[in-house]
């Protein structure tokens, strides 16, 4: 696939039902525009946790104790993320946190952390997220961010820090995904997986390679998923609206990905690209 160079910094996020394709969608981009990266909350926090980091270590016992990861930890994985690369120093001219830096630092404002989490055990912002911060506008520091922010609070905090400039509507109607769900099956075993109005397995229900009996995965189950439609839809009003005002939100409707793909590409290059 041909792909485009950008000419000023990306900073966006994709807002979309459950199933509405937004893996997809963010896919293609990173393929056409290689200088986004992707920059995941949920993959940020499986590192941290994976690598023993101080932040990751906090964030274990947290789950471990039943406990939310609280927003300014994820804030924090995510400006850990953006310093680590260059892409973001605080404004007062502090060095740039560096992979070696972020371990001390991370256990000086450990002992705040445990002050601040409160007797109903979320978290209060640290005050040094109330620290100013410089966001490169180099086209190379650009990202898409994956997982936060999910309502107009986490929204807000994360602007004070480096502001979203293009957030992406993504909608394809509810009756329509809610088909492509129930239309999709799997076999558990190697992965196959099938939907019943274009690629039918041979004999309804079974796998063609072993014959063996197809599932439906249970985020594809209609009840399901309707409850996760609900979810999104009461938290990202807040979110959409905040984008609104912000005057970033940008919508783009299809009754497919590959419907949806040519109409995105089009508008981001309008936007970005070189
Ligand atoms: C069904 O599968 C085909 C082939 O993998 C794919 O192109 C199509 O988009 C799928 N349709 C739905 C509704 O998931
Ligand atoms: C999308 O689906 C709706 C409802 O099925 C249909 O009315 C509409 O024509 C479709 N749009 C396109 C572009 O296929």
């Amino acid at each position: 696939m041909a792909t485009s160079k950008l000419r000023k910094a990306a900073r966006i996020i994709l807002i979309g039902a459950p199933g509405v394709g937004k893996g997809t969608q963010t896919e293609r981009l990173l393929q056409r525009f290689p200088q986004l990266a992707a920059i995941s909350s949920g993959d940020l926090l499986r590192d941290n946790v994976r690598n023993k980091t101080p932040l990751g270590i906090q964030a274990e016992a947290l789950m471990k104790r039943g406990a939310l990861v609280p927003d300014s930890m994820i804030l924090r994985l995510i400006r850990n993320a953006l310093t680590t690369r260059g892409w973001l120093i605080p404004a007062d001219g502090i060095q740039p946190i560096t992979l070696n830096s972020m371990a001390a630092s991370a256990e000086l404002s450990g002992g705040a952390d445990n002050d601040a989490l409160g007797r109903d055990g979320y978290v209060t912002i640290p005050p040094e997220l109330d620290m100013e911060y410089r966001y490169s506008e180099h086209p190379d520091a650009s990202f898409i961010l994956d997982g936060f922010p999910r309502n107009a609070v986490q929204a807000t905090q994360l602007e004070s820090m480096v502001p979203v400039n293009m957030a992406i509507h993504v909608h394809t109607p509810a009756e329509i995904i809610a088909e492509r769900m129930s239309n999709r099956w799997v076999h558990p075993a190697s992965g196959r997986v099938y939907n019943t109005t274009f690629h039918a397995p041979k004999v309804e229900g079974k796998d063609d390679v072993t014959g063996e009996p197809l599932i439906q995965r249970d985020d594809d189950k209609p009840e399901v998923w309707r409850s996760r439609l609900k979810t999104f839809e009461e938290s990202s009003r807040g979110l959409l609206e905040h984008y609104e005002s912000r005057g970033v939100l940008w919508k783009v409707q299809g009754n497919s990905s590959d419907e949806i793909t040519p109409k995105l590409f089009a508008e981001f290059q309008r936007r970005f690209g070189l």
